[in-house]
């Protein structure tokens, strides 16, 4: 049987990284083999273009088709055979952060972003997606505690907001897409999270 496909979503601070690890043990407390992975990145190839991604300065177009080339890698290399062979991924971002960053961010009509995407995916979807949603100001004070900003996280509030509306946006028109109020603790979206789960993992 083929393995199933879980994406991480939120903008920078909303606190995928601090729940990734607890739900890979969800998933693996239930017997599933599991592939943790991230983009950009999770290849030799696409780790590399994530390096240029949150360094070098480039216009946005050339960002979104690094973005989707990273993931065509990602896909054919590591994604694919891990759930035919029937693992289950766990990845740290994938496509919507495409349509909130490139699209909402830096303003690249959604038009040209379900191009790349039928062309990278061919259809192919995630099964599961949990999108933390945060206030702006609530990610930058939890991100001023915490590390150095890379490109992205260098960007005004004002990208933010419309990163975060277009996640939103994308949220409400996906059923796959399951809201997160992640402005609580860390007890209680763990709680959200695990009814989630425990409704989709056999
Ligand atoms: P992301 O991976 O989504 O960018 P992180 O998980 O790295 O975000 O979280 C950003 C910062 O916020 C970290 O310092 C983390 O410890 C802190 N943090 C995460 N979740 C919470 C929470 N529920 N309440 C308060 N601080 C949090
Ligand atoms: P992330 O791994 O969440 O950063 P960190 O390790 O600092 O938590 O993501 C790196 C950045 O890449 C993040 O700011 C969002 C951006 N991004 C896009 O703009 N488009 C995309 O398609 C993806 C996957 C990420």
């Amino acid at each position: 049987m083929e393995g199933k496909f879980i994406t991480l979503e939120g903008i920078d601070g909303a606190g995928k990284s601090t729940h990734i690890d607890w739900i890979a043990k969800k998933i693996t407390g239930r017997g599933l083999g599991l592939v943790m992975t991230r983009e950009p990145g999770g290849t030799a190839l696409g780790e590399a273009l994530r390096t240029l991604l949150l360094t070098h300065p480039m216009l946005a177009e050339t960002e979104a088709m690094l973005m989707f080339a990273a993931r065509r890698e990602h896909l054919g290399q590591v994604i694919f055979p891990a759930i035919t062979r029937g693992d289950w991924v766990l990845s740290d971002r994938f496509t919507d952060a495409s349509f909130a960053y490139q699209g909402g961010g830096r303003g690249i009509s959604v038009n040209r972003l379900d191009v790349l995407e039928d062309w990278v995916q061919q259809g192919f979807e995630p099964d599961l997606t949990l999108y933390f949603d945060l206030p702006v100001e609530a990610a930058r004070s939890r991100l001023e505690l915490a590390r150095n900003p890379d490109r992205f996280e260098q960007e005004k509030c004002a990208f933010f907001e419309r990163v975060r509306s277009a996640y939103l946006d994308r949220a409400h028109k996906h059923a796959r897409i399951k809201i997160i109020d992640a402005n609580r603790t860390i007890e209680e979206i763990q709680a959200d999270i695990s009814v989630i789960l425990d409704s989709f993992l056999p």
